[in-house]
């Protein structure tokens, strides 16, 4: 491929981005960053700020989101970019009514480049179907896309760094509810000074979305006497979901069968109502007791 239609390529694939940047209120980007760090350090081997300067608007369509997520592949606003193998930006499916949000990704996820595939991913999966969901049924991310070294916590400045990648992911899919899995998520959507097991089992507002922080599922598999709570406080999201409106997007229509020969044409009956939270699987779940 050419220098030049590589270049046209970029111009096409950036397009989107930067419509959608300008439909923000975002009117000029710097050519070097601002500091982002709150913790000063050097720089990433692997510096080479990417244009996120302001979070994105809430109106951020998902078609967008491939803009995004390209973006977020070729990250290196801070240092994990270091010693990542893969970024792990999403899985399932962004018209989910529902969306994971865990912490960051572990050794596995940096493998594979998909959240929660390791061990406490098998866990939200059980927890998923004791939902009656499947795992293509809701959207998974995380608060930062590249794995910490030694699964470590991620820092202040990097969960900073990450965070409009989040949020446009978020504004993007606008689903009937978040579920906040542990306290780096619930801190770094909820507050920094917030306690998971203060807040755990309410709703709260994230970026106007009903939002349920719990507990994450790796502390489950290290205290499975609390899997109970986890179960209570999903079963909420689940309620939710199946009670709140349905909406065109999440929920289209039917098709209506054509109307037989001499007939005006059958009403479908229940049409749009009592749509579950994709899937129709039982909701028991003893797996999340
Ligand atoms: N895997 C993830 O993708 N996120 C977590 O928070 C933990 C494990």
């Amino acid at each position: 491929m050419t220098v030049t239609s590589d270049a046209a390529d970029l111009s096409r694939a950036l397009l989107p981005h930067l419509e959608w940047l300008r439909r923000a209120g975002v009117t000029l980007l710097p050519a070097v960053p601002g500091p982002s760090s709150l913790v000063p350090g050097p720089e990433p081997a692997c510096a080479n700020p990417g244009p996120w300067t302001e979070d994105p608007s809430p109106a951020a369509p998902a078609a967008g989101l491939d803009a995004v997520r390209r973006e977020a592949e070729a990250c290196t606003k801070c240092r994990l970019c270091e010693g990542r193998t893969t970024v792990v930006f999403e899985d399932g499916s962004r018209e989910a009514p529902v969306m994971f949000i865990g912490e960051g990704p572990g050794a596995e996820e940096d493998r594979q480049g998909l959240p929660f595939v390791g061990p406490a991913g098998q866990l939200l999966t059980r927890i998923l179907l004791a939902m009656g969901l499947r795992r293509d049924e809701v959207y998974i991310a995380n608060i930062v896309k590249c794995r910490p070294p030694g699964n470590r916590t991620p820092e202040p400045d990097e969960v900073a760094a990450c965070l409009p990648y989040l949020r446009a992911q978020i504004a993007a899919v606008r689903p009937r509810a978040i579920v906040l899995l542990g306290s780096v998520a619930a801190r770094a959507l909820v507050g920094p000074e917030v306690s998971i097991t203060r807040i755990r089992g309410r709703f709260t507002d994230v970026d106007g979305i009903p939002a349920m922080p719990t507990f994450h599922p790796a502390y489950l598999l290290r205290n499975p006497g609390e899997k109970r709570k986890v179960w209570e406080d999903v079963q909420k999201v689940r309620d939710l979901v199946r009670s709140s409106r349905p909406d065109p997007l999440h929920d289209p229509p039917p098709p209506t069968p054509p109307p037989a020969p001499g007939e005006s044409g059958p009403t479908v009956p229940g049409a749009g109502e009592g749509a579950e939270a994709g899937g129709a699987h039982s909701a028991t779940g003893p797996e999340a007791r």
